[in-house]
């Protein structure tokens, strides 16, 4: 049994990830960073998805001294010239510790900057950069990024009590449904994680 540390606490994205690695591979444990409460807060200081991703599977990769999984994805709203971006986790500056509470904040923020808005203008994407580093042999570590892209629409409003994050806001092109109303299953094959992870894995298979 392999072993992947994923580069989060966040209970939403963990059970997506065992969800979508388990869809390719019964053979992957999928350990989340809460069981390694001594290791360091990595800092999120990259400008891009991919800087963040990067520098949380290394750091991961590197303490633990097992192959890490990281994810950096935030939502980019074309009215708002790209934000929150790669800040969508902490926009409204939520300092509390319940991730619902936070999650309801930074929708309220999204919809009170698009307020005047009208539907339609209020196309969106959701990114997510995935990436696997590998330092068990220093001689040779292991890195390997992939993006995925999930287009849509921001909604007047939430709908929708699934998923996490934006979900309840987010329409996704083509359904008419948020995202927070679809079933996971139908999240995992059209989402920007979906797609990241599914490319990634042949790599990370051949690689084990
Ligand atoms: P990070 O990748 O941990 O920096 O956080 C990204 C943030 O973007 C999350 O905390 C959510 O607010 C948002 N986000 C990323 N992916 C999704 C998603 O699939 N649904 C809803 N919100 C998401």
């Amino acid at each position: 049994m392999l072993k992947i540390v994923l580069a989060t606490k966040n209970i939403g994205k963990i059970v997506e990830f065992e969800r979508l690695l388990g869809q390719v591979s019964n053979s992957i444990q999928v350990l989340g960073l809460n069981e390694f409460p001594d290791m360091p807060e990595v800092a999120e200081s990259g400008t891009t998805l991919s800087e963040n991703a990067r520098l949380k599977a290394q750091a991961i990769a590197n303490f633990t001294k097992l192959p890490a999984l990281a994810d950096d994805s935030g939502l980019f709203i074309d009215a708002l010239n790209g934000d929150p971006g790669v800040f969508s986790a902490r926009w409204a500056n939520y300092q509390g510790e319940s991730s619902k509470e936070r999650d309801l904040a930074n929708i309220k923020k999204v919809l009170i900057q698009l307020e005047n808005t009208p539907v339609s203008d209020r196309s969106a994407s959701f990114k997510a950069v995935v990436a696997y580093c590998d330092s068990r042999n220093y001689a040779q570590v292991i890195e390997k990024e992939e993006l995925g892209v999930l287009k849509g629409e921001v909604l007047l409003e939430p709908v929708g009590d699934g998923g996490f994050g934006y979900d309840p806001i987010f329409k996704p092109t083509g359904f008419d449904k948020s995202l927070a109303q679809l079933p996971a299953g139908v999240k995992d094959e059209i989402s920007h994680r979906g797609i990241a992870v599914r490319a990634i894995l042949p790599f990370i298979k051949s690689h084990l």
